[in-house]
């Protein structure tokens, strides 16, 4: 989909469609949309004054042939109270009309931009928007319906767009957008798709590509650098595991700045292992690499973004297996750090291989970390489909996730840590045990389980169990995996 700028007036464009949206108040039709209601002849204020124009969040309203325009269609997209109006309205604006259009033989749009010129942040938020939105998790469909594509849009402004930053918007929107949808592919790709070792290659073949340095660990280098809690898993099954290493070094390295280390859960099939889950929506569990992926996602973006600090990402990858050589609930295994695990809970695997991740992330200079797992049910019970919970250990440091997670549009909440938690994961045989017994904070057990292995390192912890599948489509996203937490994390790491 070619994305560009367009600097000429909207009202002369002749265009498949010209999409832009008004907000819900007493009169939808003013400021810049009185303009056009002027062009039209009033249309636009009679469809108002009907009740059909009412500027709801996401109402589709669609005009054809509007008189005094040259465009073949004219969609208003509902975009609620102007009050609360921000880039992830935007976001879900654009990208409600393009799947909108998409389906009824549109290639070609303009998406107008309502107040002012257009800004870096507009444009941004608009290319993420329909980037996003033109997702598909239908790749193994032979019966697709090929007509139905958007080739291209333009962005515009009313009031006309800055060229510079319309398109820096538009650029780095699309360094963003591709991928989020790199890291959707991923996570969309069955099981027997993406093993372990076809992960390592996709993102050996990434990286390369975006130029990024690259180490994948096999299953004798695991072994030899005693990464017992990521094995502890993977020997259940027959496909070994792989440790994925990728690494940004900024241009000019600065002296004391901090060292990212971003760790990704990457179970590329969770049967729950000895443990073992229920039939029922099994097949879900092969989007448990979605942490994996969201954080390869994010070394892609930051390859062509280039920030200034260093960014070092690891991401353990294994199956969870119930094979005649897996663990079993009592198990003891010793982890990379030395500290030793009583597995209780065969299905509490995340938290397992996060462990020896999050230690090798360290040993190799991070001083920073973020982990990025669909580690519980229980998140999803706290805050379902709608936040990703977030888990800190250093206040100063999950503040500015925080607020990227504002900036970039993607909902997060702050979940505690408090140090009664602890007693929850003291083991009776070992160290510690790998889930609470019948406690309940099943989120926070699994973040104190993984807290253990971040030390003093400022740590947090990302659970997307409930946010990294979309159980139904939404206007503005396809049904199956969303890539959350990546377009947060690319803001935090180049607003450092
Ligand atoms: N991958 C699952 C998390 C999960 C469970 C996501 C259900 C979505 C729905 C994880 O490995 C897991 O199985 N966690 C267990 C932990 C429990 C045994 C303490 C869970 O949440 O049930
Ligand atoms: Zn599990
Ligand atoms: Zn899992």
């Amino acid at each position: 989909m070619q994305i560009t700028l367009e600097t000429r007036s909207i009202v002369t464009l002749a265009e498949d469609a010209l999409v832009t949206y008004l907000f819900e108040e007493s009169d939808p039709i003013h400021g810049r949309i009185a303009e056009l209601d002027k062009l039209t002849g009033g249309l636009l204020g009679r469809l108002a004054k009907s009740g059909e124009l009412t500027g709801k969040t996401l109402e589709l309203t669609l005009v054809h042939a509007p008189a005094g325009l040259k465009t073949a269609r004219l969609l208003l997209v509902g975009a609620g109270k102007p009050g609360q109006f921000n880039p992830a309205t935007l976001r879900k604006v654009a990208g409600a009309a393009l799947r909108y259009l998409k389906t009824r033989g549109v290639h070609k749009f303009v998406f107008a931009v309502r107040e002012g010129g257009l800004t870096e942040e507009a444009a941004q938020a608009v290319t993420e928007g329909v980037i996003a939105s033109d997702f598909e998790s239908d790749k193994y469909k032979t019966d697709k319906k090929n007509d139905k594509f958007i080739e291209a849009l333009s962005i515009a402004g009313y009031g006309g767009a800055e060229k510079a930053a319309g398109e820096k918007g538009i650029a780095r929107g699309r360094f963003v957008g591709d991928s989020q949808n790199f890291a959707r592919d991923l996570v969309n790709e069955p099981s027997n798709k993406l093993t372990p070792r076809i992960l390592a290659e996709k993102a050996e073949a990434m990286a390369t590509e975006v130029g990024l340095k690259v180490e994948i660990l096999d299953e004798k280098k695991i072994a030899d650098l005693k990464m017992g809690a990521l094995l502890s898993v993977a020997q259940g099954s027959v496909e070994p595991p792989r440790v994925i290493v990728v690494t940004y070094t900024p241009a000019n390295p600065k002296l004391g700045a901090p060292v990212i280390g971003l760790v990704g859960k990457a179970v590329t099939f969770d049967t729950g292992g000895i443990s073992i889950k229920p039939s029922d929506g099994m097949e879900k569990m092969k989007y448990d690499m979605a942490g994996g992926a969201t954080m390869l996602g994010v070394m892609r973006a930051l390859a062509a973004l280039k920030p200034s600090v260093k960014v070092i990402c690891v991401v353990p990858a294994t199956e969870n297996m119930p094979g005649g050589k897996a663990q079993k609930p009592g198990d003891i295994q010793t982890a990379m750090s030395g500290k030793t695990i009583e597995v209780l809970n065969t299905d509490a695997e995340g938290r397992l291989i996060l462990a020896d991740g999050i230690h090798y992330a360290k040993q190799l200079g991070a001083t920073h970390l973020v982990d990025a797992a669909t580690l519980t049910g229980a998140i999803v019970v706290a805050l379902a489909g709608i936040n990703v919970g977030v888990f800190g250990s250093d206040q100063a440091w999950t503040d500015k996730l925080l607020a990227s997670a504002k900036a970039a549009g993607e909902k997060m909440w702050p979940m505690p840590m408090d140090e009664e938690y602890r007693e929850f994961i003291k083991g009776s045989f070992a160290d510690i045990q790998n889930i609470s017994s019948g406690k309940g904070g099943g989120a926070i057990t699994g973040a104190m389980f993984i807290r253990e292995f971040a030390g003093d390192t400022p740590w947090i912890h990302l659970d997307i169990a409930g946010t990294a599948w979309n159980d139904d489509a939404k206007p503005w996203l396809a049904k199956g995996p969303t890539g959350v937490a990546l377009r947060t994390l690319v803001h935090l790491i180049t607003s450092l």
